[in-house]
């Protein structure tokens, strides 16, 4: 990190919020019947935490992401990412924001097929005009800070899941984001490699002052967490988390890793 930005950060007011949603509404029209997804959701997410957003298939965990990314806009409700209200911003503003303010990691990566690794990262930059030379060595620093920098001239089929994975971290971070969304980021990959994107997940909230979420069904994930939240009947709430992974077979803690960390066992086997 310049010592710049380390500087910055270090004199960011603690608990600096990265997101924040205020009741927000977000209704489709299906023929004649309209389809109430989020029903006055509220979330507020800090720099440094790492928060995952569970909740049944089709609650609308890509629907919360893709509004926060500002993919799509909300049928009422505020966003504000990094203290500016993105939802009255026009087309060209929101493409501005998401470019310099957030960070977006699929399940499937979306890498382009003819580019290799490192050109993959370098993208992103393009639009803002970084000099070629710079812009190739934050991709290179990028890829280092998720351990595929070895990979750098590799093309996406020449890569295993996990190190894709890795490679699409590394391009969301391309312009340093406030923020990170990820959705069903474990998705595809087995369990260890998937546990190992979850720590860099977490490192990057923990060591680089970012807002991580994670949408995800995976209680492997949302134990990493700071913070799990139930998307349920279009609201967030915390306290039937517990409910919820009863109902998936599997048991998950909603303490911090650190605290788990510990006790030098699992909780979730
Ligand atoms: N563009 C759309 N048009 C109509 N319905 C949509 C659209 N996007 C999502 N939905 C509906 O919204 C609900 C929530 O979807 P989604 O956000 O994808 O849930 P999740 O990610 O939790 O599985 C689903 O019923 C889905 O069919
Ligand atoms: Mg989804």
């Amino acid at each position: 990190m310049p010592t710049s930005k380390l500087v910055n950060t270090l004199l960011a007011p603690e608990n600096h919020v990265a997101v924040e949603c205020l009741d927000l509404h977000r209704e489709f029209q299906d023929g004649s019947r309209v389809i109430r997804v989020l029903q006055g959701t509220n979330l507020k997410v800090d720099r440094g935490e790492f928060v995952a957003i569970v909740g049944a298939s089709g609650s609308g965990k890509t629907t919360l992401l893709n509004l926060i990314g500002g993919l799509d806009r909300p049928t009422s409700g505020t966003i504000l990412v990094d203290g500016d209200s993105i939802t009255e911003l026009d087309d060209e503003r929101m493409s501005e924001v998401r470019r310099h303010k957030i960070g977006v990691l699929f399940q499937d990566q979306h890498l382009l097929p003819i580019f290799t690794a490192l050109e993959n990262v370098e993208v992103p930059m393009l639009l803002d005009d970084i000099p070629q030379k710079e812009r190739r060595e934050r991709a290179i620093k990028l890829l280092e800070t998720v351990f595929v920098d070895h990979r750098a001239e590799h093309m996406p089929h020449e890569l295993s899941g996990g190190m894709r994975s890795r490679v699409a971290l590394a391009r969301a971070l391309a312009n340093d984001p406030a923020v990170l969304l990820c959705d069903e980021p474990t998705g595809d990959l087995d369990h260890k490699t998937g546990g190992e994107i979850i720590q860099l997940m977490r490192d990057l909230a923990k060591n680089q002052n970012r807002a991580v979420i994670a949408a995800t069904h995976d209680p492997e994930t949302a134990r990493m967490a700071d913070r799990i939240l139930l998307l349920r009947d279009g609201v967030l709430v915390d306290e039937l988390v517990g409910d919820f992974f009863k109902h998936s077979k599997v048991d998950v803690s909603t303490r911090k890793s650190d605290e788990r960390a510990d006790e030098g066992t699992s909780t979730a086997e």
